[in-house]
Formats: C-alpha cells, sequence, structure tokens
C-alpha cells in the first residue's frame, strides 16, 4: 500500500513524543510534518535520539502552520493543548484532511458543557456533531468515515472501558458509581510547573480535583450513551509518582446478588472479539507495568458480598492507549487499515 503522509502539531509534548515513537515504525502512515513552536528547525533526532537511524529521525520540526500541513498530508494529529486544537482542526477540515483530535475540543457533544468546564466559549460549535469520539471498541464502524476523531480523554478511556459491559448487561446501579483513578506523572503533559517537578511528585501521593475533573462530563457522556440513560458519576482523580499508566478502581453497587464467576463470563464474552481488553481471570487484578507502552486496558473484577459491590480494576498506559496509540488506531481506521496496523506493540516492563 502507498504511504499516506501525516503530520504531527506538538511532537515536542508527551502525546506527541509517543506518537512519533509509534509513528517511526508504522508500516503506512508516514511522519512527513512533526510541529514545535519552540524546537523547529531541528531533526526530530536532535530532540529524540531514540528516532537516531529511523527515517522519522530526518523529519525536520517545522512551526506550525495550517496551510504547510494541508499541502503536505492527508491526516494530521492534533496533540496540543484544548483551546489550542480548535481552529487547527477547522482550517484542516476545510482544506479537505482528516483530523485526530488529542485534546478535548471535540469530545463533548454540548458546547456549552464544553464552557461551562473548560472555561472556554468553543469557536466551531458547528463541527460538534461530526466529531465522532475515538474509543475503538465501540465507535469503529463510524470511525472508518470520520473526518473528525475526538480522541477520548486517558482517564475516560480506563473508565468507560471498565463499565461498558457492567453498562450493557444492566448489572449495576447507575446513581452509585464512583471511580478513583490514579495515573502517573506524565498525564499532566510536558510544560514546566512547580506541582510537577521531581521531589513534588516523588515518594508521595495525592488526590486533586476530587469532583471537579475536566474529564467528569467526558465520561457521564459517554457512559449516559452506553446506559441509554442519563447518569452522574463520583470521579476522583490521584497523581501516582510513577511516569506513565493509569489504574482505576471503579465502585458499583450491583442490580441483584451475583457472583464473581458470572460477571467475568458477562465481561468476557463482551469483549471476546476485542483483544486490546484483556479481562484478567477471577483473582487477579491488573498493575500499571503489565500494559505500560502498549494498547491493552486490562481488567479485573471483584464482587464484594458483604456491600453487594462489583469493583472493577482497569488499567492501561496513559500515553499509548489512553493517548496516542488509540490516536494511530483511529487514524488507522480513517485511513481504511486494520485497526491495529503498527500497533502490535508488546509492554514495556519493568
Ligand atoms: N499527557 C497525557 O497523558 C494525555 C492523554 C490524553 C490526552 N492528552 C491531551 O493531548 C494533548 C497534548 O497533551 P500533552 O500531554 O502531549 O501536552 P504537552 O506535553 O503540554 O505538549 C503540548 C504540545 O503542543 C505544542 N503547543 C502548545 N500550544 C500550542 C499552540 N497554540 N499551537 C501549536 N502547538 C502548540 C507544544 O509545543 P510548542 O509549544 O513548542 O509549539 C507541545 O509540543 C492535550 O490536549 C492533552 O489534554 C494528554
Amino acid at each position: 500500500m502507498q504511504p499516506i503522509p501525516v503530520g504531527l502539531v506538538g511532537v515536542t509534548g508527551y502525546t506527541g513524543m509517543e506518537l512519533a515513537r509509534i509513528l517511526a515504525v508504522h508500516p503506512v502512515l508516514k511522519l512527513t510534518r512533526a510541529t514545535s513552536r519552540a524546537e523547529a528547525g531541528k531533526p526530530l533526532k536532535a530532540i529524540y535520539p531514540f528516532l537516531e537511524g529511523f527515517p522519522a529521525g530526518d523529519v525536520a520540526i517545522t512551526a506550525p502552520d495550517a496551510a504547510d500541513l494541508a499541502a503536505s498530508c492527508k491526516l494530521v494529529f492534533l496533540a496540543v493543548p484544548h483551546g489550542a486544537a480548535m481552529d487547527y482542526a477547522a482550517e484542516l477540515l476545510v482544506a479537505g484532511l482528516k483530523v485526530v483530535d488529542l485534546s478535548a475540543d471535540f469530545r463533548l457533544h454540548d458546547a456549552g458543557v464544553y464552557a461551562d468546564w473548560y472555561g472556554l466559549a468553543h469557536r466551531h460549535p458547528a463541527l460538534l456533531p461530526e466529531a465522532v469520539y475515538g474509543l475503538p471498541e465501540l465507535n469503529s464502524a463510524r470511525l472508518k468515515t470520520a473526518k473528525l476523531t475526538a480522541n477520548p480523554g486517558c482517564y475516560p478511556t480506563s473508565v468507560i472501558l471498565g463499565l461498558a459491559p457492567a453498562l450493557a448487561n444492566g448489572l449495576i446501579d447507575l446513581t452509585d458509581i464512583v471511580a478513583d483513578s490514579k495515573s502517573g506523572a506524565s498525564g499532566a503533559g510536558r510544560k514546566a510547573s512547580t506541582a510537577m517537578l521531581f521531589c513534588e511528585v516523588h515518594d508521595t501521593f495525592r488526590a486533586y480535583n476530587l469532583g471537579k475533573h475536566r474529564h467528569t462530563p467526558e465520561i457521564e457522556q459517554e457512559l449516559s450513551k452506553l446506559a441509554g440513560a442519563t447518569m452522574t458519576v463520583s470521579f476522583n482523580p490521584h497523581l501516582l509518582p510513577i511516569d506513565r499508566g493509569i489504574l482505576s478502581t471503579i465502585y458499583t453497587k450491583l442490580t441483584r446478588v451475583m457472583a464473581v464467576e458470572e460477571v467475568h463470563a458477562l465481561y468476557a464474552a463482551h469483549y471476546a472479539d476485542k483483544p486490546w481488553v484483556r479481562v484478567l481471570p477471577v483473582g487477579k487484578l491488573p498493575e500499571t507495568r503489565y500494559v505500560r507502552g502498549t494498547m491493552f486496558c486490562d481488567i479485573g473484577l471483584v464482587v464484594d458480598p458483604r456491600t453487594n459491590r462489583l469493583i472493577v480494576v482497569s488499567a492501561i498506559d496513559n500515553l499509548c492507549r489512553g493517548a496516542s496509540g488509540q490516536a494511530v488506531a483511529c487514524a488507522n481506521l480513517m485511513s481504511g487499515l486494520p485497526v491495529d496496523a503498527g500497533l502490535f506493540l508488546a509492554p514495556m516492563m519493568p
């Protein structure tokens, strides 16, 4: 198959770095443009020594310019902060390109909800209805014809995949869900901030934005679609002193008394043809290190008969499954390729 030239806006961020890693060995998607305002002019291998010897390492970093991207690429990944992505997306779509946006700019269907949670008026609300939420397990058919993909947030990926089978089978009370999620420090991005310095993150563990994190409306929007009813979720994030990985412990209430084996059978059947979701055997629980650098979402199930709770534990890699790998999976589908092209990634443990 002919190479498909792709662009990457925001190559110096953590998700941009991960995209560069994945695209360097992709069989069809060819990294042709990579942008950064701070590093323009350098070859990629100058900032990423791991690309030495790969053709992608010789790609010259350019300043972001929608006209140049439109002239050189067929599809562009936007790995930039929310608020910055929407104008690039609008311009590239008008020029006939396909866009995978890793930011939150097109994830929420309602521009009012976006404004409430992100403190920003959406400048292109007319594009919101055409954005497809980029979770391949849920939306692969729509992604095949999508021009604009809203790549999911990292925390939402772990929570939505963790709860989808329970909602599809009506196993849990929709009014009593608590997602207790923990992320490595790369989830906050690569820009400098005092709170993310080594001495502030290492050897401690803290909660933040309890009940008011921006991923809450995205989780509720997508879970409500799966449940067929409006849902609220208590979503509570924590910062782990590790560089990458997310582990979500999701506490739910069963609607009837069930053995864990029965729940496990329903989860296994739900994901039987979805090889990236690994429902672990009863008695096993996931760990971030076993999914590091991969597309896997590992799920462990516990039924606590004393409280009649189903506790779901899901683990993903925030940069690969929760961002850049998922973005490539979406780009594959949008380009007529197998969803897993270039994504046969084994864990990078330890
Ligand atoms: N980190 C994660 O785990 C994760 C997971 C899922 C989704 N996301 C989302 O993915 C996006 C990127 O995240 P990240 O963690 O990679 O961020 P990051 O580390 O802060 O990197 C941001 C990148 O965007 C570029 N940039 C910033 N403002 C720009 C602008 N106005 N125009 C063009 N380029 C601009 C920066 O380079 P220059 O300033 O040099 O141009 C840099 O390369 C964010 O929207 C984030 O919410 C992140």
